[in-house]
């Protein structure tokens, strides 16, 4: 369940602009955003690494890995945020398809980013998504998220009315999650989180180790 602004703003992209605007004012804004996966990461890869933006949309948070050199694709379940990547980040390779079964081969990919898109899954989804990136990982490749904490004090108010208008209750359900647990589980390794905005944003990296064991149950 959402308010009606949400498909509201996924149909008018000026509004879904303006509001990505805004709610990353906190965060030193848009640019800086976009950012964050690429600056956590960039360090530990080899240049002209292959990356995969998981959940891209319209790939805003694609391009700064694209103006790094990085070969980047980008997967998303929605055709018309593809079309419009395709016109904004032409060197972007599209895949259409779930990220919770994306049409990818096993450990292609050095680096895999989501950026503002794990709170739009279900806790089990969420695990099926995650899976899928330990999946899709080269050995000792890397995971970087972006997404939603739980607000301090100061921004606690600002998050409610944000989630209560533009999110979904999984948005709000992941606030209550230990998303760093939930990694070490599945059985990614040197999980480190690091908190932003005002604790509104967290920001995780993670490694695939070297071989998979089994999740645990
Ligand atoms: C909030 S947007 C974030 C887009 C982009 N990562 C960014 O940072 O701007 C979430 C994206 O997740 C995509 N998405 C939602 N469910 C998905 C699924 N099951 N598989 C693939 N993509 C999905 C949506 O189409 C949307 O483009």
């Amino acid at each position: 369940m959402s308010s009606f602004l949400r498909p509201l703003a996924y149909r008018h992209r000026w509004i879904y602009d303006l509001v990505t605007a805004i709610s990353s004012l906190s965060v030193g804004g848009v640019a800086r955003l976009r950012r964050l996966g690429v600056d956590a990461l960039a360090d530990r890869l080899e240049p002209g690494a292959p990356v995969l933006d998981l959940c891209c949309g319209s790939g805003e948070a694609a391009a700064p890995w694209i103006a790094a050199g990085f070969q980047v694709s980008g997967l998303d379940i929605s055709p018309r945020a593809l079309e419009l990547a395709a016109v904004r980040h032409p060197s972007m390779r599209q895949v259409e398809g779930l990220a919770e079964e994306p049409p990818l081969p096993e450990a292609s990919f050095a680096a895999i980013q989501l950026s503002v898109a794990l709170h739009e899954f279900p806790r089990a989804e969420r695990d099926a998504v995650l899976r899928s990136c330990l999946r899709l990982l080269r050995p000792e490749g890397w995971l970087v998220l972006v997404d939603l904490h739980p607000a301090g004090a100061l921004l606690q108010l600002p998050q409610r009315v944000f989630c209560a208008l533009f999110e979904t209750d999984t948005a709000i359900a992941m606030l209550e999650d230990d998303l760093p647990s939930q990694l070490k589980d599945l059985g990614f390794t040197a999980v480190q989180q690091q908190l932003l905005a005002g604790r509104a944003l967290q920001r995780i990296t993670a490694q695939r180790p070297p071989s998979l064991l089994p999740p645990k149950p």
